[in-house]
């Protein structure tokens, strides 16, 4: 029998430096992407180990640290890897950007569906490259791409990447292996390379099931790059660690020497040792997370229902944000922020996202239970008290 963890135990995380829980008052965090439970044990372990060890010097990856990520990756999604497809980097965003200099030129336009994690638009912008965005369709609750303006837009544009979000933050989407396909053909067609942010891959709940763009990239191979990481998965976003997979040999080596022109290919000793732990050991504490995490979601869905019924709820086929159209409850985004920082609790502005952001919310629920029913009382409160809305 499994050991049962414990995700109700409440750790006070202020005065550490977290980006979360930034406060000196008592407000209840509910943004960033990170969880408010202790990482997994097998993990913890092994930093322990490191430090009995004692010895914290230069390191290198390990042949078993690249089985280890070419058997997660191998029997969870049926991405086929070997070592060659495999390299390292200290985070998605940093890849994500190397990315964009890498299969682009400035001023070259760079497509993102609407709304999207803040930093694709970013590091669009702030690498002087055109940012060209597809807003998403909500079709029964739940985001689509809408194919006809991606392909309208990329012909329009001469679009050259398209830097996908598999599964989608914030909007939760599993992308299917249908549309996943339909996309690949659109930008076949038209010479685009893709890019596909997969660090939420390990949190889809309700047995939605992940399709790793790269399993579908064949014959296209020099125009695709997965970018992914543990940290998400595990809630390690601290330790600094995330993994960037091409299977076309001379992509990875074009992108390998643009690490190398910076010293940028290898990451720190903890973050190599809790990688291998992560996909060797936390099989069991994932398990038990999402399961812990489905419940949260439950909760906080029949809760925003009941209490605050004219809010939208997007119900999240992976990871555990919540995407809130607050649109019935204020009429300006700064109204609404205010309003639930005089309550004391924080979740993400919708607006960082895209216009499509305008007047929504992001929920993390990945806490213990009696954080978030605090958390949603005080939303509640908020809301209610928004000039206007009864
Ligand atoms: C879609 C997405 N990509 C990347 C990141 C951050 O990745 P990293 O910390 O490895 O740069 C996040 C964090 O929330 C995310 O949601």
């Amino acid at each position: 029998m499994p050991v049962p963890y414990n995700f109700d135990e409440i750790i006070d995380r202020r005065g550490t430096g977290s980006l979360k829980w930034h406060y000196n008052d008592d407000t209840i965090a509910l943004w960033v992407a990170d969880m408010d439970f202790k990482a997994a044990p097998p993990i913890l372990n092994t930093i322990e180990r490191v430090l009995q060890h004692g010895v914290l010097g230069y390191t290198k990856p390990t042949d078993a640290l690249y089985q280890a990520i070419i058997d997660w990756h191998g029997s969870r999604y049926g991405l086929a890897l070997n070592k060659k497809h495999i390299l390292f980097s200290h985070g998605v965003i940093p890849s994500l950007a190397l990315m964009l200099r890498m299969f682009t030129e400035a001023e070259d336009a760079v497509m993102v569906n609407d709304p999207i994690y803040a930093p694709f638009m970013t590091k669009v912008e702030q690498n002087s490259r055109t940012l060209v965005t597809s807003a998403l369709k909500e079709v029964e609750g739940k985001y689509q791409l809408d194919l006809a303006d991606i392909e309208a837009k990329i012909v329009e544009h001469e679009v050259k990447l398209y830097l996908l979000c598999n599964p989608h933050n914030p909007g939760g989407r599993v992308w299917t292996r249908d549309e996943l396909q339909a996309l690949l053909s659109i930008c076949k067609k038209h010479d685009v390379a893709i890019v596909s942010d997969e660090i939420h891959q390990d949190l889809t709940l309700n047995g939605h099931t992940f399709t790793p763009f790269l399993t579908l990239a064949e014959g296209y191979e020099h125009k695709v790059v997965s970018l992914t990481s543990m940290t998400k998965t595990f809630n390690v976003a601290g330790i600094k660690s995330s993994i960037i997979f091409a299977k076309d040999e001379a992509l990875i080596n074009k992108i390998n020497w643009q690490q190398r022109l910076s010293d940028e290919h290898d990451l720190n000793l903890f973050a190599y040792e809790v990688t291998y732990s992560a996909y060797k050991e936390g099989r069991e504490w994932l398990a038990q997370a999402l399961t812990y995490i489905e419940t949260n979601i439950e909760f906080a869905v029949q809760f925003l229902n009941q209490h605050l019924p004219d809010i939208k709820v997007m119900r999240p086929e992976a990871s555990y944000l919540i995407w809130l159209d607050c649109s019935a409850y204020g009429q300006d985004d700064k109204t609404l922020y205010d309003a639930l920082r005089d309550a004391k609790v924080e979740l993400s502005a919708g607006i960082q996202y895209g216009d499509a952001g305008h007047l929504k919310l992001r929920l993390n629920v990945a806490c213990p239970k009696a954080l978030l029913i605090e958390g949603l009382n005080r939303m509640h409160a908020a809301l209610n008290s928004v000039n206007g809305h009864k």
